[in-house]
């Protein structure tokens, strides 16, 4: 059992928080955010994450887990301090360092014995180098300690499952002694440990989201040629995925990424590649391709109109959160779709099984509906922005039936395009050229 104090309860520290104490260890979470701490003590999740109340509740139950609003409580007994902060994109697109320095000079005000301090947020290359001297600065009489970073790698909505089952552990240090202690604090986790420097391992975190936003963009490039040329995107992705140097993995094509992630970690890789003089092409390529399809799915759902106009449209989106099984609204393509919509003059309703209460402040002109029937009651297209599981097997023909205009677009090709025309929708997927017809019979 190690003592462990997690400073910040958002998506990775509350996780890290959660599975370290499920490992056995004694963690105690703190974050200054008292309305959240508060919550977390009254079994109140802050975030929506599949399985995560029931890992918190068990652990708080076997004394494993506490939180705390207290730099003193928090780091009490913890050897290991965790900083897992927000890190959000500042006015050029940089990642802003506050939340992480205020982190760093509390941290350093109350540490009273030897400690590890690890960076979990997704910070710049150089961050960790920089934590050390803001402590060494803020309190010269601070204890011994050393900076790890250790990027974390949890996927939201997946994320409990993802912590537990890595498939590799970053340690960064030039501290051999500080690495291997967290190096063996991981161990139980029975991944692969890549251990390092400070600045590699935090460009490591940085490349590999950027490599993943790139696989998305590079899929979504092809799947334009693929509707101009008669080919079906998610075969050539299938066909592609077979060669291992592939891989089948983030080869969706669709409306883009979004979340609190890609967006901001490729933006801010761009910026630190720009303020070292580079032009990093390629990564502005991958966020205008990105940029672009949201706007794209508008005006292919406006061109499946035979007016070629959206004003007076009764549309309604399936799906709201960036990504399902999450609340998460952070990004979410559908903010921009949904308020390119209502530039267009369409009146706007939505249907998420999760996310409508986040989505209904972000988006107060759309109206929420309790379920996809009702919402399809009068509308002349419905648009799926987000994959949820309970969108697959719904009973289209009464939806149908339900529509003014038997539309739909699909931005994440969660339906069959055959299907779709059997049942009598027009239906337009993504990348989808042939659309279940032959190219003659109907152009993409
Ligand atoms: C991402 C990474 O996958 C995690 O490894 C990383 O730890 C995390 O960012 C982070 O830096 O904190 P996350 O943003 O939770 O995780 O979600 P993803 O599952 O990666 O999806 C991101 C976006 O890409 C979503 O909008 C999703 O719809 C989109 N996507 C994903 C596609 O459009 N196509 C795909 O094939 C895959």
């Amino acid at each position: 059992m190690k003592n462990i104090c997690v400073v910040g309860v958002g998506y990775v520290g509350i996780v890290t928080a959660a599975c370290f104490a499920d490992l056995g260890n004694s963690v105690v979470a703190l974050d200054v955010n008292e309305k959240k701490i508060e919550d977390l003590k009254n079994g109140k999740m802050p975030i929506y994450e599949p399985g995560l109340k029931e890992v918190i509740d068990r652990n708080m139950e076997a004394g494993r887990l506490r939180f705390t609003t207290s730099y003193e409580e928090g780091l009490k007994k913890a050897y290991f301090i965790f900083i897992a902060v927000g890190t959000p994109s500042g006015v050029d697109g940089e990642a802003d360092l506050q939340y992480v320095a205020s982190a760093a000079r509390s941290i350093s005000e109350v540490m009273k014995k030897d400690s590890i301090i690890i960076n979990k947020s997704t910070v710049p290359v150089g961050t960790g180098d920089w934590v050390t001297d803001i402590i060494n600065e803020h309190n010269p009489e601070a204890p011994g300690f050393s900076v790890v970073s250790c990027p974390e790698f949890l996927r939201e909505g997946s994320a409990i499952q993802d912590f537990m089952n890595p498939h590799r552990i970053v340690v960064g240090s030039l501290d051999e002694d500080a690495a291997d202690k967290v190096a063996q604090l991981h161990l139980p986790l029975r991944a692969p440990i890549v251990v390092t420097d400070l600045r590699t391992a935090e460009m490591i975190k940085y490349a590999s989201n950027a490599f993943l936003a790139t696989k998305i963009s590079f899929i979504n490039e092809i799947a334009n040629i693929c509707e101009d040329l008669g080919a079906d995107v998610t075969e050539v992705a299938n066909g592609m995925g077979f060669d291992s140097r592939i891989g089948p993995y983030f080869l969706r094509a669709g409306i883009g990424y979004g979340g609190s992630c890609f967006p901001k970690d490729v933006k801010a890789l761009a910026y630190m590649a720009e303020e070292k003089g580079r032009h990093p092409q390629l990564l502005h390529s991958v966020m205008d391709i990105n940029t672009d399809r949201r706007r794209m799915a508008v005006e292919k759902l406006k061109s499946m109109f035979d007016d070629n106009t959206l004003t007076g449209k009764k549309i309604g989106l399936l799906g709201l959160s960036f990504k399902p099984n999450t609340d998460d609204m952070r990004d979410a393509p559908a903010i921009t779709i949904a308020n390119l919509l209502l530039k267009e003059g369409a009146q706007v309703l939505a249907y998420d099984p999760i996310a409508m209460e986040e989505a209904a402040g972000i988006l107060p002109s759309v109206k929420m509906v309790e379920n996809p029937y009702k919402m399809s009651e009068g509308c002349d297209a419905l648009m799926v922005n987000t994959e949820w599981n309970e969108f697959q097997q719904l009973d289209l023909e009464r939806i149908r039936e339900a529509m003014r205009q038997p539309l739909v677009f699909d931005g994440r090709n969660i339906y069959d395009p055959n299907q779709m025309n059997e049942l009598g929708f027009k239906y337009r997927g993504v990348g989808r050229g042939y659309n279940g017809r032959k190219i003659n019979e109907e152009s993409a």
